[in-house]
């Protein structure tokens, strides 16, 4: 079985190969750097280049895989959440090929593709599972009792754990996304050197970011000379220490005893340290995937379409549209 995964749902251009569930190309094309001057994803400028960058990565994708375009089985594409202009470029791709193909679509949510880099990275961790999805654009606590089975047991109310990130990076200079950046600098900073708060941690298992960020403000304001790489350190730190809290919390709360970090934020060395060490002292296991199935990628995409695909028998209509709204488990077609 062949699958060709596409994603454009934000400022990646990702296409995927995988036979079966092995990865045959694997390919990403950031657009970070268009977008940094901005400060931020402009939607139009990311529409534009996935338009023009789709087609030649699909051919470098089935090249590097040594297919032909004759060799797919089934196209998975994501269909929500995400911005409404760089969905539809990929949709519109997709269904094509499809039609032309004579192949299956599948519509995916990039929420429960990011959990299935989790299910192609460590595929004997099954679930029942708790999920940390942490990206620029979400922070959510899922409990996975089965794959197909989702119920979002937390969320932020506000900013997202990358967005935090980055809007702190925007705020000391870093160009965006700053997430990278401030997990470097962090290293060779002092993560105490700043109390930054911890909002919402005590209590249930929603998030709330803003605050943090708030609170950076009026510290530089006060505080201009603190060493960026403290800075970092402790506003890390803070993020870090919430995460941890909220996700040992519901894993207690729905007796699960594997946590699967998913998303960009999963990436950060940071938390790779600290959930891990605090979850073994009450027998929990944390998995993350591979720097690379972190953040953006199709190889997700298309693991997730062949997962519905196959196990539940599942197809999309061809007149499926975006869904830049959708959440996990609610998916219109
Ligand atoms: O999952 P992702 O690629 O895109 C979304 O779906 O949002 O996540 C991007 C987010 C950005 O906020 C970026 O700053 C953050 O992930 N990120 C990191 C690291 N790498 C990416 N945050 C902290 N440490 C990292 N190493
Ligand atoms: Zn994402």
């Amino acid at each position: 079985m062949i699958t060709l995964g596409i994603e454009t749902s934000c400022d990646e251009t990702a296409v995927a190969v995988l036979k079966g569930e092995h990865i045959l190309a694997n390919l990403i094309y950031s657009q970070a750097k268009l977008h940094a001057r901005y400060g931020g994803v402009v939607p139009e400028v990311a529409s534009r280049d996935h338009l023009k960058k789709l087609p030649p990565l699909v051919a470098q994708a089935l090249k590097e895989a040594d297919l032909n375009f004759s060799d797919i089985d089934l196209i998975g594409v994501t269909q929500g959440p995400g911005l409404i202009g760089p969905l539809l470029v990929g949709l519109a791709y997709a269904k094509g090929l499809a039609l032309a193909l004579k192949v299956p679509l599948l519509g995916v949510n990039h929420l429960e593709a990011h959990l299935f880099a989790h299910k192609i990275a460590h595929p004997d961790a099954e679930p029942p599972l708790l999920g940390l999805i942490v990206s620029g654009g979400h922070t959510s606590l899922v409990h996975v009792p089965a794959w197909g089975r989702y119920r979002e047991v937390g969320a932020t109310r506000d900013d997202a754990a990358g967005e935090a990130l980055d809007k702190f990076g925007r705020l000391i200079g870093l160009s965006y996304p700053a997430g990278p950046a401030i997990d470097e600098l962090a290293k060779d900073g002092d993560p105490r050197a700043v109390p930054f708060p911890r909002p919402m941690a005590e209590t249930g298992l929603d998030f709330s970011f803003a605050g943090l960020k708030t609170a950076a403000v009026y510290w530089l304001r006060d505080h201009p000379r603190t060493r960026p790489e403290d800075l970092c350190a402790s506003y890390l730190e803070a993020v870090v220490d919430v995460l941890t809290q909220k996700a040992l919390r519901a894993a207690r709360e729905f007796e699960v005893k594997k946590i699967a970090v998913v998303g960009g934020v999963a990436a950060n060395r940071r938390l790779r340290e600290v959930l891990p060490e605090r979850a073994k002292e009450r027998g929990i296991s944390v998995y993350f995937p591979p720097q690379e199935l972190c953040t953006d990628n199709a190889a997700m995409v298309a693991a997730c379409a062949l997962f519905h695909h196959q196990e539940l028998g599942e197809e999309s209509p061809i007149d499926i549209s975006a869904a830049p709204n959708s959440t996990l488990g609610a998916m219109p077609c």
